[in-house]
């Protein structure tokens, strides 16, 4: 049978559905056009032509991949964060929509602040602090993370995204490596606790990076330990945006007020979980 994009399509959606692969037909849409060079308006019109062989066994390979239920972020090493395409693989967590909410807030924080100096404690792959830069470009930035393969992601993205001059990404235990005074800490740090990582979804158990994920016995000792340095890192009414887990609001907030930061607030997402934390360095 001719190999046209479009029995590709119906045959393959009917492989990843069989595979227990939900919006299979959406995946196979990206798949096939990532496979192909092709966009979407592309596909369609050409669904009557034929894939040529070596386009077939790139996006046969991809279909394997995501048939073993990897993330297709993964598979065509890009995710869209804050509108912004970022460069992802195995070493980074793929960013998640519910995180843009943290980015939406943070701007608030600094929309009366000049110039801007800002922290991004467990940068992964710079997600949150490039989409920052990327929209306040009188602002500057530092991402450290203990994984030197994310710092090199995070590096790669700030160049594609126009925003590396504006900043750096190094190697730092926590706060450890950070010297200088900043008006803003952001941080979506590992929260997810060792009974929770037992229950997590198969997908993300398998293919994201764990330290990305494990915050420790109750998931809070990646709070507790920027938390103890955070003070010193953070200029006057500096602020602090923490992501945090559905269900740690009032645990995480009562840590931060512990700390001696004011103005603490909870903030949910869109879903209406807990998502947000947010505090002022007290003056
Ligand atoms: C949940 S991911 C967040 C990644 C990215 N900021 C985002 O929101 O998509 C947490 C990040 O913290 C980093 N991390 C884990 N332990 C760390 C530590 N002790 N010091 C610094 N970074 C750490 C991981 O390597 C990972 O990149």
């Amino acid at each position: 049978m001719a190999n046209t994009f479009d029995s590709l399509r119906r045959q393959a959606t009917f492989s990843l559905r069989e595979h227990g692969i939900k919006n299979a037909d959406i995946d196979v849409r990206i798949l096939l056009g990532f496979a192909a060079g092709y966009s979407d308006a592309d596909l369609i019109a050409q669904r009557n032509a034929q894939i040529s062989p070596s386009e077939l066994e790139i996006f046969n390979r991809y279909l394997e991949r995501r048939m073993a239920h990897e993330p297709i972020a993964y598979i065509t090493q890009q995710k869209e964060f804050f509108s912004l395409s970022f460069h992802v693989n195995s070493h980074v967590l793929i960013p998640r929509p519910e995180t843009e909410g943290l980015v939406e807030h943070a701007l608030t924080l600094i929309s009366d602040t000049k110039s801007p100096k800002i922290l991004d404690v467990g940068t992964g792959s710079g997600a949150i602090l490039i989409s920052l830069l990327h929209d306040r470009k009188d602002a500057s930035g530092l991402g450290v993370d203990i994984y030197e393969p994310a710092l090199d992601i995070a590096k790669k993205n700030a160049h594609s995204l126009g925003v590396n001059e504006q900043c750096k990404f190094i190697y730092s235990d926590y706060l450890q490596k950070v010297t200088d005074c900043y008006d803003l800490l952001v941080s979506n740090p590992p929260y997810i606790t060792d009974k929770a990582m037992q229950e997590l979804d198969g997908t993300v158990k398998s293919y994201e990076p764990h330290l990305a994920l494990r915050g420790g016995a109750d998931g809070l000792s990646p709070y507790r330990n920027i938390l103890r340095a955070a003070p010193a890192v953070l200029k006057a009414r500096g602020c602090l945006v923490f992501e945090i887990g559905y269900d740690q609001g009032q645990t995480v907030s009562n840590l931060v007020e512990q700390a001696g930061f004011k103005d603490v607030k909870i903030i949910q997402d869109l879903a209406g979980h807990d998502r947000i934390i947010s505090a002022k360095k007290q003056e």
